[in-house]
């Protein structure tokens, strides 16, 4: 590229006088298409619980999770992320509350899919909210998180959300090989059509604490996620991921959590040209909340900054807590 035309006669300044002329030269916008809202889904007859570190943000039953989605819909959100806490009686060493058909993810997915047949319901497919201690996967007689059993307990519990009518189903537990086992395993039960959200490039950050509080594996948490989830540190590494994650038949790749890794989301957008997904994670969330509830920030202009620079960066849909607001910001 050569820029000849220099100041005088170049003036960056001449675009940007004006109102329409900003609006014709401007290169990226934000729709409610793009905005994917990941939700909070709980047993039980009360309505709605708060999260104390994501104000503005609660756990729903059902009844309250059918008011949310048809507020979704209304603001033409095309799809919801679930996110089950699961009663701590229910966890166990093996995670087997995960793929019980009548658990409470099969169940709502059941109920969403009749109600609102056309709004996507992507699924989480990791064991972090039914075991005991808290890790995406179950853990060997030496103490280390076991790829090979892990990964069949990942296809039985994406089968079952299969089964139970989930459109799309999203392994966020960073074991190898998953992506093409769930892959075979959907397709040898003919569910040809279960989309694949693959976290590719999940890395292991400091900015999943509120989310941890919102499912309730907080508390049970021992030790950290390194093992599987990938060091902030590295870049390349994150392309490997996401090559592997196409190769095994990934439908859409995502990167996490969303701010800090633009560089990756960049570059696993222009090597792979697939569908490309972003997660503003819940300690992003609660970052900006709690400046803007301090008066620092102005929430509505900072929310609609970031999420731009998602899309500038190469997002196709962006999974925020921010996602009713943004599309009611979008409509005003
Ligand atoms: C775990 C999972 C996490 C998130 C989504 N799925 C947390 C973790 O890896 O500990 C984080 C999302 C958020 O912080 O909003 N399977």
């Amino acid at each position: 590229m050569t820029f000849d035309a220099t100041f005088p006669s170049r003036r960056m300044r001449r675009m940007r006088r004006d109102n329409f002329s900003r609006i014709l030269m401007q290169e990226h916008a934000l729709l409610p298409g793009d905005l994917i809202y990941p939700v909070f889904v709980m047993d039980g007859k009360t309505k709605a619980s708060a999260i104390s570190s994501m104000p503005g943000i609660n756990r729903l039953n059902i009844d309250g999770l059918l008011n949310m989605a048809e507020t979704a819909v209304n603001l033409s959100i095309p799809a919801l992320a679930l996110f089950p806490f699961i009663d701590p009686t229910l966890k166990t060493e093996d995670a087997s509350e995960a793929w019980n058909p009548d658990g409470l993810i099969p169940k709502i997915v059941r109920k969403l899919k009749s109600s609102f047949p056309d709004l996507g319901i992507i699924t989480d497919v990791a064991l972090d909210p039914y075991t005991t201690h808290g890790q995406d996967g179950l853990i060997d007689a030496f103490g280390h998180i076991d790829n090979e059993s892990t990964v069949e307990a990942l296809i039985r519990q994406a089968l079952v959300q299969a089964q139970n009518g989930s459109d799309m189903v999203a392994p966020s537990d960073m074991m190898d090989g998953r992506i093409g086992a769930i892959r075979l395993a959907l397709d040898t039960e003919k569910h040809y059509q279960t989309r694949i959200l693959a976290y590719s490039a999940k890395y292991a950050s400091a900015f999943y604490g509120p989310f941890r509080e919102a499912i309730g594996s907080a508390t049970s948490l021992r030790g950290n996620k390194k093992t599987y989830q990938m060091d902030p540190a590295n870049g390349n590494e994150a392309l490997w991921e996401a090559g592997l994650d196409v190769h095994e038949g990934a439908d859409m790749l995502m990167i996490k959590p969303g701010m800090p890794y633009l560089d990756i989301l960049w570059r696993i957008k222009q090597n792979f040209l697939m569908p490309t997904a972003i997660y503003q994670v819940s300690g992003e969330y609660a970052m900006i909340k709690a400046a803007a509830e301090r008066g620092m920030i102005s929430e509505k202009e900072c929310v609609m900054e970031v999420l731009t620079g998602f899309k500038r960066a190469g997002a196709d849909a962006i999974l925020t807590y921010y996602a009713l607001d943004a599309a009611r910001w979008l409509k005003s």
